[in-house]
Order: structure tokens, then C-alpha cells, then sequence
């Protein structure tokens, strides 16, 4: 609920791994930006998980896959997302959902999210048709092995994901 003399700015944060960025994300941010006056891309720091860019090369490649948009912001984060939320300001969490596949995940943490603090709002969307099938995890295989993954992440990241798959990681 919003009240009288609060600030007005509709911030949404979108989380993630971004692990490299892809079209699919870049499109969901997009049709966010519809919603909501301020997204923040924000990387979960997350040392456990094996990662094929080091999170400063994440925030890099966000950075430049979104310098033309002056209502995107990139941040890391580690700990409870929705504890990063409140300290932003935000109102919502934003997630992409593709097909039925992505759907029990984020009900899990959408419901957990919920539960862990209920100002917080979780907002799906749609990804385009076209990306419906893109994943950073598909597209890191596909890298890997050669495959021409053009037109599916933004050209930054080809040409990064080319580099560090030719040093053999
Ligand atoms: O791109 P991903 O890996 O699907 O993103 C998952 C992410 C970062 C959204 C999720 O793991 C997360 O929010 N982690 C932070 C810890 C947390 O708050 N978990 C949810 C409640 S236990």
C-alpha cells in the first residue's frame, strides 16, 4: 500500500544469476520496464555456485547490455532477497517464467519470498516467443561446443562467452 509522502517510484528488483545475460532476460527487463519506473538487475553472489563469469564479469556484461535504458541499475547482492529488496525500496520481485517447466521452482520461491515478507509482491511475466526456449545454461552448452548462439545474447556477451570458451575457460 502506498502511503501519503511515500516515495512514488515503483522499484522492482529483478534477480538472478545472469550467468552471462541473455536476449531472454534483456526481454523480460523490457516488459518490466512497462510496469515499474526503476528495475534493479541485481546478481546473487552466491560462491557455491559454479559459475562460468566471475560476478564482476556479470555486472559488466549487464552493465553494457543495458547502458541505454537510464532506469536500469545493476548491483550485486548476497543474503535473503527480500531483506536486499526492503533496503532498496522495492516493491516487487520480478521473474521471468517460460514454459510450465519454470513454473514449480518459482512458485517455491515466490511462496517463500511471501512468506518471508509479505510487503513484497512477485511479479511474473512472459518471456517473448522467441526466447522461449533460451537459457544462460543452454547457451553456455551450446557456446561450448561451438554452436552459433548469435542473436540469442546481446553481441557483448557472444564475444566474451567466444574468449573465454577459446582459453578453455
Ligand atoms: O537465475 P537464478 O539462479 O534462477 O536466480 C535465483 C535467485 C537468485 C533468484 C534465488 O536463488 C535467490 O533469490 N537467492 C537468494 C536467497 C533467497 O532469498 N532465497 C529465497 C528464499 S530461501
Amino acid at each position: 500500500m502506498l502511503y501519503k509522502g511515500e516515495n512514488l517510484k515503483r522499484i522492482a528488483i529483478y534477480p538472478g544469476s545472469f550467468d552471462p545475460v541473455t536476449n531472454g532476460h534483456l526481454d523480460i527487463m523490457e516488459r518490466g520496464l512497462s510496469l515499474f519506473d526503476e528495475i534493479i538487475m541485481a546478481i546473487l553472489i552466491n560462491p557455491s555456485k559454479k559459475s562460468l563469469f566471475s560476478v564482476k564479469e556479470r555486472v559488466e556484461l549487464l552493465e553494457k547490455s543495458t547502458e541505454q535504458f537510464d532506469n536500469i541499475h545493476v548491483d550485486t547482492f548476497n543474503g535473503l532477497l527480500v531483506d536486499y529488496a526492503k533496503q532498496k525500496g522495492a516493491v516487487a520481485i520480478l521473474r521471468g517464467m517460460r514454459a510450465v517447466s519454470d513454473f514449480e521452482y518459482e512458485f517455491q520461491l515466490a511462496l517463500m519470498n511471501r512468506r518471508l515478507n509479505r510487503d513484497v509482491q512477485t511479479v511474473f511475466l512472459m518471456t517473448g516467443m522467441r526466447w522461449i526456449f533460451t537459457s544462460s545454461s543452454i547457451i553456455k552448452e551450446a557456446a561450448a561446443f561451438d554452436g552459433d548462439v548469435s542473436g540469442m545474447v546481446p553481441p557483448i556477451v557472444e564475444k566474451r562467452l567466444k574468449e573465454k570458451l577459446r582459453m578453455g575457460n
